[in-house]
């Protein structure tokens, strides 16, 4: 099996999976990537079981209209039943890196307003330690330099991932070389350095549940 077929397998798991928390007034908010692109696809066919959706990207938004789902605005929705979306990496805690796509920020406030939040893999994102896929940091551009510089004082090498402009007009930079033994504290000591926007470790708030597509099946991960 592909990864990509691994990708696809897990993403119809996600909407069997979701279906039964649908009701026609259902705000499902959906992730970005290639997992997730999958999860969209799919989540096309069941499209008369909810009311809309919230992206987390305009990358996303585009597709979900391209299927004729509704897309609304994050600040229209008090309340969000589900969340689904994709991973860099994942812990046995169920701690995430996320922002490969660069889409970190509003990936983390939608999955913050979100009751559940379903992660899904293919098994390739399976880590003992996270921090062998560098760690994406959002940056007010004129912070670029000074939040590299304290980002350095980590132990890890950041890097500036040039041409990249996130949906929110700030900068990425990528930190390489860390190993995160302690995923929440580090997701709160970045996010208060001053000119960061957040970081994509998603710790303090983990996936509720991962849906990991292997070769032999979709396997459900939980606490
Ligand atoms: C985007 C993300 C994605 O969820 C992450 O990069 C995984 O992407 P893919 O499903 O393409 O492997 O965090 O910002």
């Amino acid at each position: 099996m592909t990864q990509d077929e691994m990708k696809q397998a897990v993403a119809q798991a996600a909407v069997e999976y979701i279906k039964p928390k649908l009701g026609k007034e259902s705000i499902v908010g959906v992730g970005t990537g290639s997992t997730a692109n999958f999860f969209i696809d799919a989540l096309a066919e069941v499209k008369s079981l909810f009311d809309g959706a919230v992206a987390s990207s305009q990358a996303t938004a585009e597709r979900l209209k391209q299927h004729g789902i509704t897309v609304y605005d994050m600040n229209s929705v008090n309340e969000m039943e589900v969340y689904v979306d994709g991973a860099d990496e994942f812990d046995a805690e169920l701690n995430l890196i996320k922002g490969g796509g660069g889409a970190l920020t509003r990936e983390k406030i939608v999955a913050a307003v979100a009751k559940e939040f379903v992660c899904i893999v293919d098994s390739t994102k399976k880590v003992d330690v996270l921090g062998e896929f560098p760690l994406p940091v959002e940056v007010i551009p004129m912070a670029r330099s000074q939040v590299a510089r304290e980002l350095a004082k980590l132990d890890g090498m950041p890097v500036w991932r040039e041409n990249f402009v996130t949906d929110n007009g700030n900068l990425i930079l990528d930190v390489e070389d860390l190993e995160i033994t302690d995923p929440k504290a580090l997701e709160t000591h970045i996010n208060g350095i001053v000119g960061v926007v957040t970081n994509g470790l998603f710790a303090n708030r983990g996936a509720d549940v991962i849906l990991m597509g292997t070769e032999n099946g979709v396997e459900t991960i939980t606490l």
